[in-house]
């Protein structure tokens, strides 16, 4: 059997399929729960100083597989998360990721606590909701650094216009990134009623799913050409297959949120068992042998 195991941001991951924050991980059981069923890692919700308050519905189902939401960060205080995160540390062995945001003061904040209270093994910001200039964003990436231990992640959005700049101006204040986050506004409704299926503004929300992938696996390869630090990439993946071409693109490991939130928990492990048959069917004995395989491939054919 393939040997999934790798040591990424000097934390060991016995694989590399892992949540994505979202509602799969907004509470201790289904961490918990993701921690049992086989993944790699632990990733939570994001959370925020001030709790969300999202417009209902938060879903809808849209075409290939796609999901538009319009769900935003944790409905719960941090107070509360922190008793649940304490939970999860407490209950599982695999590395915990937690993810928080938004501004320069939240994320140290909330990243000083969290090192008292939880000691996670790596914290993710978001960069949703903080606007489209690089200069806020490089801001709460020093910040946060400056505030923790422990290796501090960027999650990106795809819809950011200066997506390359950002990480590269960011990497000297992070130690890898996320990418990528739902891409949007986007739309679908039913013709039928002719009236928004999301609770949001102008019924809009943002996409995740099978349709993210080809652009998410796009951004994550352009990124690897670019930036040093790892990335953990996401967008899309339903299958060990799906995560086999991120690895190759340039991701050390990946995340997923959609495929969670329609399966439940069991996807992560799933997920791990069908790469591991992937790389026996293919003749290789581990993951190493396939990361950045396709990245090599085209910066050969580009020299
Ligand atoms: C309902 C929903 C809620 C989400 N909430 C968060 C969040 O709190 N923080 C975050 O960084 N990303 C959030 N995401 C984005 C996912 O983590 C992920 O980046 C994106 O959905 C693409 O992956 P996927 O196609 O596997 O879902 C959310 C996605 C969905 C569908």
């Amino acid at each position: 059997m393939a040997d999934l195991k790798s040591n990424v941001f000097g934390i060991d991951f016995p694989n590399p399929v892992m949540p994505a924050a979202g509602p799969n991980v907004k509470s201790s059981r289904l961490m918990i729960e993701a921690a049992a069923t086989g993944s790699g890692a632990v990733v939570s919700k994001t959370f925020s100083v001030v709790p969300a308050s999202d417009p209902r519905p938060t879903m809808k189902k849209t075409v290939a597989g796609g999901l538009l939401n319009c769900e935003t960060w944790l409905e719960d205080s941090y107070e509360n998360f922190i008793t649940e995160l304490q939970n999860v540390k407490a209950e599982s062995e695999i590395p915990l990721i937690v993810s928080i945001g938004y501004s320069a003061e939240d994320v140290a904040f909330l990243g000083r606590l969290l090192e008292k209270e939880i000691q996670p093994d790596a914290i993710e910001f978001s960069t949703h909701y903080t606007g489209s200039d690089i200069q806020p964003l490089l801001a709460v990436a020093e910040s946060l650094k400056s505030s923790v231990n422990v290796p501090v992640l960027m999650k990106l959005s795809p819809g950011f216009p200066q997506l390359e700049e950002l990480a590269q101006e960011a990497e000297p204040f992070v130690d890898g990134f996320v990418a990528v986050n739902s891409f949007g506004p986007a739309l679908d409704f039913n013709p039928v009623k002719a009236a928004p299926s999301l609770g949001s503004d102008w019924g809009q929300g943002w996409l995740s799913g099978p349709p993210l992938l080809p652009i998410a696996l796009g951004i994550v390869c352009r990124l690897a050409g670019i930036v040093s630090k790892p990335i953990i990439g996401v967008g899309g993946i339903t299958c060990g297959t799906d995560a086999v071409k991120f690895l190759m693109a340039g991701a050390s490991l990946v995340q997923l949120c959609t495929t969670a939130i329609h399966e439940g928990p069991s996807a992560y492990g799933r997920i791990a068992a069908e790469i591991s048959d992937w790389l026996d069917d293919n003749g290789y004995s581990s993951i190493d042998d396939i990361k950045n395989l396709y990245l090599n491939n085209i910066e050969n054919r580009r020299q």
